[in-house]
């Protein structure tokens, strides 16, 4: 009872802070004056029960004005001087990854502060978003510029009159923020809305107990503990699956990759920072009897009484798989205010 006034207290907060951050949407610095034509609404975001509280940025306060810019922009090739858009890759169907490809799915980066499966970015949405419009995309400005339909929505959203490469990262930014997928089966479960299959029970429990010891990196309600780990799929690094340590280049960051949230995992094959894995299955082999050893591999991993691997039974293995389609969100990769539309 107490924990759950406090989550409410802890929500009541965040509309409070939203509301107070409204005011301040269209003069949040020296580069978006508050003009008669930047009348931004804010967005609240309920943050789901039993998630952390989100690290929002005060320069830049979710409006709807910002989020609809953001997800215009995310699925048009205008950003990319190649005719690429976000969206190609990061398709929504598969939550916002692609098929056949190893892209991050985006889901939850609200709460997340390293990005990339090297952690190359560090920071905010907002860190992450100028890394994409600038290395990644090398976005073009002028051609937003001499757009008058954008010009309109950037000047309603931030009131600027020349779009700059930071503008386009932050309507990003809050598109992302806005990305919540907490409406999985499982999420639906942990509610006391549903009950799962008793196969999916068995998986919930290997999962999460010493058994299957996927909790300890896979931390629910996020499905990651946002740090990096090497789970034992190569024991040579060379340049290419060094991870972490491309970034560090500190040795005991060798073969360490970001733990990636496991949301819509189901729809987001092929798996790991390679793609090695095309199904569910390949992956949970790997943790049964696949962990190569090397010397920075994660200690989960080797473990007393895991020096085989796991030795699950087959029907533990498709338990376990089971329990990890029930992180599906339909409700998710269907909302209208996150597709093309
Ligand atoms: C050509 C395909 C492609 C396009 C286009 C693309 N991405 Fe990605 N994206 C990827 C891949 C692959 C990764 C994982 C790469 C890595 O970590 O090294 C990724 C990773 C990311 C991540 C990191 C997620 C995490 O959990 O750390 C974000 C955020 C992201 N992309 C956003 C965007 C945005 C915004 C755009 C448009 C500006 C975009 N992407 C365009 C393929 C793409
Ligand atoms: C020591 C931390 C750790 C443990 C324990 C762990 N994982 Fe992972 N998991 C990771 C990391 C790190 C990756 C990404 C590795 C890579 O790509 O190099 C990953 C990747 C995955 C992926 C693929 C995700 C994607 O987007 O491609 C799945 C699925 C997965 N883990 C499921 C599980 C299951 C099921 C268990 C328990 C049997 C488990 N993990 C235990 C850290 C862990």
């Amino acid at each position: 009872m107490y924990f759950q006034l406090t989550k409410r207290t802890v929500s009541i907060l965040m509309v409070l802070v939203s509301v107070v951050m409204f005011f301040y949407a269209c003069k949040k610095d020296i580069t978006a004056p508050q003009t008669t034509d930047c009348k931004t609404t804010p967005y609240i975001i309920t943050v789901p029960k039993g998630f952390p509280a989100i690290a929002f940025n005060p320069h830049n306060p979710m409006t709807v004005e910002g989020i609809e810019l953001g997800r215009k922009l995310y699925y048009d090739t205008i950003i990319s001087n190649d005719g690429r858009a976000c969206g190609q890759c990061h398709s929504q169907s598969s939550g916002f990854t692609t098929y056949q490809s190893n892209a991050l799915v985006h889901a939850n980066l609200a709460w997340a502060t390293n990005f990339l499966w090297n952690g190359e970015v560090s920071g905010s949405m907002e860190d992450i978003m100028m890394f994409e419009v600038g290395k990644f995309f090398n976005t073009n400005v002028s051609k937003l510029n001499g757009n008058e339909s954008y010009k309109t929505l950037f000047k309603k959203a931030y009131g600027v009159d020349s779009i700059t490469r930071k503008d386009v990262a932050f309507s990003l930014a809050q598109f992302f923020r806005a990305l919540v997928s907490a409406d999985s089966k499982f999420d639906k479960f942990t509610r006391g809305e549903v009950s799962l299959t008793q196969s999916e029970m068995n998986g919930y429990l290997l999962f999460n107990t010493e058994r299957g010891d996927c909790f300890h990196c896979h931390s629910t309600p996020l499905f990651t503990d946002n740090t990096f780990r090497n789970i034992g799929l190569d024991s040579v690094f060379t340049t290419v699956n060094s991870g972490r340590y491309k970034i560090t280049h500190d040795p005991q960051d060798k073969g360490k990759f970001k733990v990636p949230t496991l949301r819509n995992i189901e729809l987001s094959a092929p798996y790991m920072h390679d793609g090695r894995f095309k199904t569910l299955e390949e992956v949970v082999e790997h943790y049964n009897s696949g962990v190569k050893l090397s010397e920075t591999i994660d200690p989960i991993m080797t473990k007393a009484g895991k020096e085989y691997g796991l030795k699950l039974t087959v029907q533990e293995k498709t338990d376990l798989v089971n329990f990890l389609k029930t992180f599906t969100d339909y409700t998710f990769i269907s909302n209208k205010a996150f597709s093309k539309q």
